[in-house]
């Protein structure tokens, strides 16, 4: 197998190394739906060879592309006249993030962070008439495909190959999806769109009921209900289960864990009161540590395609929220040569396509190794992406720096969220700390951590630690540490004396000193881990999202019972 690890810094080099190198964009942004000056002026309706242009139409170009028109400008000056709306693009051409679906069309936004105005109003684009082809029907709508799409009988042709290409070229298109990219201001934007060097964040996500045409919206706890029958409002599918290391009263939201390893991220999910049915991972040292740690919960210590071979009637993965740590390996940048376990990495990736089934979480999260972004793997990425919008999961992804949360790490990682049908994405937290904002808390030190370890803490052996030795220098511990990996990473105590113990390892992972590891391979577990600091304060948003979202519905249901 290859560690990953091994390859954080050349990751690092590799990815953040060319961020200066960013080209410029071939085509320039043009200044995004400015305000329409003399000599501009708005026209209703225009007639160009033969095609009637008005507002709120679709047009098609011969590049494939579509625009929603918002609205019609003349240059009275050059009588020049050009249309400002939103692009759409055949799903089938979204490079498989999007099932491929005949005349579905997505719409393709950008959008700066620093702007203000609402989405659809600063993502309108300009274009000429040039190329422009004809007026095409297009529905907009939350439901589900097929539903709204193009009639499937009474078509013209004999053969399905014809009646595809009248579909195509004539009868009504359907956008279900709108994929934003976020970039933080103009300049970045101006830059060629490249992760992470310029762009911030991306979202798929459904269509609100503004956005829809009107009749085709249907009520998101309907659409969710399809997706996952009844959800009990505040939380938790099974109210019968104890809870589990929570303390609280009252419904709470259930969690499971896929590829669980010694417990990062649920022990973030208990520091939230999440109740936690069950871990799976088939590593059998991880397995002993999550075990002992939270023992009411169900483990299954196995390949996660075997857990999906096996599941009936009996095993009930069901919860509110689902977190998934695929392994990664395969989507190391300077991953070139084939390893033994390529095969079974990306078949546990796909495992998750079908845990997502039977799960039928509300929210999914997803935590992995950002070199996935690289161009080399867009194809796998994407793919993984279309596991969730082929449920019609909303997904938004983006990469973050985990000590601008507080760790005493600098560790940056991948965080997807997805949420299901009828569901809205919550946001991935804003950061909580920083090097130079005054608005922000300071950054976290290695020392403030290490000295809140008490003596007695298990799994703190410092006289082992010392009789091993090291070889490494001393170092400053005002700072973070870089990434922790599987090995304890290049560091050595701060003191040049001895090597980490593991509990120290553990502090600098911000796992509680009561988490306690067992097994072998404890350094491992540890680097392999999602600090549970970063899995609380995604959880705890995620909580806030949806307890906002399941207060708004009991309103509104108890509004149509008055
Ligand atoms: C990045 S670690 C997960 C870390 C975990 N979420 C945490 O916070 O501690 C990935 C885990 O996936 C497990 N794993 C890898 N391939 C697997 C597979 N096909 N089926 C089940 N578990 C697998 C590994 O044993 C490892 O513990």
């Amino acid at each position: 197998i290859i560690n990953l690890d091994d390859f954080e810094e050349r990751f690092e080099v590799e990815f953040y190394g060319t961020a200066s190198q960013t080209q410029a964009r071939a085509q320039p942004i043009a200044a995004r739906n400015l305000p329409i000056r003399f000599p501009q002026e708005e026209l209703d309706s225009f007639n160009v060879r033969g095609v009637h242009l008005k507002k709120g139409k679709t047009v098609e170009f011969l590049n494939g592309t579509f625009l929603k028109i918002a609205k019609i400008i003349k240059n009275a000056d050059t009588e020049e006249v050009v249309l400002r709306g939103w692009l759409l693009r055949r799903c089938s051409h979204m490079k498989g993030i999007l099932p491929k679906k005949l005349n579905e069309v997505c719409f393709v936004l950008e959008v700066e962070l620093d702007d203000p105005r609402p989405v659809m109003e600063q993502a309108m684009v300009q274009v000429g008439l040039e190329g422009l082809v004809k007026i095409r029907h297009l529905v907009s709508t939350n439901y589900p495909h097929p539903h709204l799409g193009f009639p499937r009988v009474g078509l013209p042709y004999d053969t399905k190959e014809d009646n595809m290409e009248y579909v195509k070229d004539y009868e009504r298109l359907v956008v279900r999806w709108k994929f934003i990219t976020y970039y933080d201001n103009a300049a970045e934007h101006s830059k060629s769109p490249c992760y992470p060097t310029n762009i911030r964040k991306r979202m798929l996500a459904g269509l609100t009921e503004d956005e829809c045409t009107p009749g085709c919206f249907l009520d998101p706890a309907t659409l969710r209900h399809k997706w996952r029958g009844d959800t009990i409002i505040g939380g938790s599918e099974r109210i019968e289960a104890p809870a589990i290391d929570s303390p609280q009263n009252g419904s709470i939201y259930t969690y499971g864990d896929a590829f669980c390893g010694a417990g990062g991220t649920t022990r973030g999910a208990v520091a939230v009161a999440l109740q936690v049915l069950w871990g799976l991972d088939l590593e059998k040292n991880a397995g002993k540590t999550w075990r002992a740690n939270f023992p009411n919960a169900t483990h299954y210590e196995m390949w996660a395609h075997d857990l999906v071979a096996m599941i009936n009637a009996n095993t009930n993965l069901r919860v509110d929220i689902l977190h998934l740590s695929p392994p990664c390996q395969v989507f190391s940048p300077v991953h070139t040569r084939v390893g033994k376990n390529d095969q079974q990495n990306f078949d546990s990736l796909f495992a998750c396509c079908a845990l997502v089934h039977k799960a039928r979480p509300r929210i999914i999260t997803l935590e992995q190794t950002f070199g996935i972004l690289h161009p080399k793997f867009e194809a796998a990425f994407n793919s993984l992406i279309q596991i969730f919008t082929s449920y019609g999961y909303s997904v938004s992804y983006q990469i973050v720096q985990f000590q601008n949360y507080g760790l005493a790490q600098t560790r940056r990682r991948l965080i997807i969220v997805a949420a299901c049908p009828g569901e809205t994405l919550p946001e991935i937290p804003e950061y909580t700390h920083s090097k130079d904002s005054s608005n922000l808390k300071p950054l976290t030190s290695v020392r403030s951590v290490l000295n809140k370890i008490p003596a007695n803490c298990p799994n703190h052996d410092i006289e082992a630690a010392f009789a091993r030795g090291t070889t490494k220098p001393a170092w400053d511990a005002s700072r973070a540490i870089p990434t922790i990996t599987c090995d304890g990473g290049a560091h050595g105590h701060p003191d040049g004396q001895r090597r980490f113990t593991e509990r120290e390892l553990a502090a600098l992972q911000s796992f509680p000193h009561h988490h306690v590891f067992h097994g072998s391979a404890i350094k491992k577990q540890i680097g392999n881990a999602v600090p549970p600091l970063i899995a609380e304060i995604l959880f705890k948003a995620i909580v806030k999202h949806l307890r906002k979202v399941d207060k708004g519905e009991q309103e509104k249901r108890a509004q149509v019972i008055d």
